[in-house]
Parts: C-alpha cells; structure tokens; sequence
C-alpha cells in the first residue's frame, strides 16, 4: 500500500498499434488498484492539448507536418506533461502510461528521413521522466494485423509496422534503454497480464530496496 514517504512506479507500454497496449495497461491499472495503489493512467500523444489538437489532425490526414517539426510536436507533447508526472510520482501515485519516448524515437526514425535519424530523435526527449520499467508488448506485424486488421491512421500499414519493430529491437539492444523488458504479446491476454504483473512487482521490490528516486533520460 502507497503512502506519501513511499514514491508511485513510472510504468510505460511500448509496442507496435494493435499489440495489446490498451487492454494491458487497463488490466495493469486495475490490478494495481486492487492491490490499494494510488494509480493515474495515461497515454501519449495526449490528443487534449492543442499540441495533441495539432498531432491528432496530423495523425488522421487531416494536415501535412515536415518530418522533424510532428516529431519536435510529439516531444513537446511529452514535456508539457513532464512536470505533472514527478509530481505525481513524488506524491505516490503510479503512473501506467500507454507509449512514450520510444514510440517517439522509433516511428519519426521508420520514416526513413536521412537526417532524422534515432540517435537524433531520442535528443529532445533527453531529460524527460525516465519509466523504473518500459513494458515493451512484442508482436509480429503479420500477428499484429491479424487482430481485427489496422485502422485509417498515417503510421497503420505493414511496411511501417514492420519498420517500427525492427527499431524497437535496435533500441532495445542500446545500453541507454535499459529499463526496457519484453514480453510475448502473441500470448493469450491473461498470460500476458500475469507476466506484467510480476514484472511491475518485481521493480517495487527492488525500487523500494534500493530507495531509488526517478532519474531523467
Ligand atoms: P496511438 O495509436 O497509441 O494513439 O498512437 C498514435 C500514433 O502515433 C501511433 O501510430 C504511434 C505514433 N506516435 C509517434 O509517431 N510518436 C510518438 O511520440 C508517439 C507517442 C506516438
Ligand atoms: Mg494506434
């Protein structure tokens, strides 16, 4: 049970679109809940904000953005939660947030911009809250598209999905990230659900035996 001397988690869902991130994180929530933890859960791009106005109309084809300028939008999108999450975390609430910087780095760099690459764009995202754990949800993108097919987004097509993992794995592999954990999301849900589980107790534990406040990415 949480309280004020005991911080909240920065739990994160990364993965493909259709990998289970919304029904995880929901199921996490609620568990989380159920064990008595203060819980806010959130997801990015926050579509509420004006610059989330300007991402969502981006993101349904409803207007153009050069390449650097919708990722810097989607950054920005981040930072001007930044400020809320610590606190919410310092004031011990758990934060289950659906994507994150991640997503930010690996989908601006599938777009296959010569001079946007990953390495550039993790750089704006550099002092951001960092999540205790990156929950990222693996699925092939045939498995992916299996799953009720994709929706109209920009972003919603095989070539890129399959792009986008192909970065997750580099990212994964980079000793940066090293808060990120897979889990087989090709799994039933209810496997799926128990893995993340003891994942996110796992780092309780070992956040609450260290003491180990937040660091910054
Ligand atoms: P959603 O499907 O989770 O609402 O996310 C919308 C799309 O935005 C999804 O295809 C991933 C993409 N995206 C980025 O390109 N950059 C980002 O920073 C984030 C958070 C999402
Ligand atoms: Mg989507």
């Amino acid at each position: 049970m949480d309280t004020p001397s005991h911080r909240g988690l920065f739990v994160v869902f990364e993965g493909l679109d259709r990998s289970g991130k919304s029904t995880q994180s929901a199921r996490l929530v609620r568990n989380l809940k159920d064990q008595g933890h203060q819980v806010r859960h959130i997801s990015f791009p926050d579509r509420t904000t004006p610059i989330g106005q300007m991402i969502n109309s981006y993101l349904k084809g409803q207007s153009q953005q050069e390449d650097h300028v919708i990722h810097l939008l989607f950054s920005a999108n981040r930072w001007e939660a930044a400020e809320s999450i610590s606190h919410d975390i310092a004031s011990g609430t758990t934060i289950v947030c659906d994507r994150y910087y991640y997503s930010g780095c690996v989908y601006s760099a599938a777009k296959e911009n010569p001079s946007l690459s990953l390495e550039w764009a993790r750089r704006p995202e550099e002092g951001l809250p960092r999540p205790d754990v990156c929950l990222f949800l693996d699925i092939s993108p045939e498995k992916a598209a299996e799953r009720g097919g994709f929706g109209h987004e920009r972003y919603e097509q095989s070539e890129m999905q399959k792009r986008v993992r192909e970065l997750f794995l580099r990212l994964r592999s980079s000793p940066d990230e090293n808060d990120f954990v897979t889990v087989d999301a090709g799994q039933p849900a209810d496997v799926v659900e128990k893995e993340v589980l003891q994942i996110v107790v796992k780092t309780r534990e070992s956040i609450d035996a260290h003491r180990s406040s937040l660091r910054s990415v």
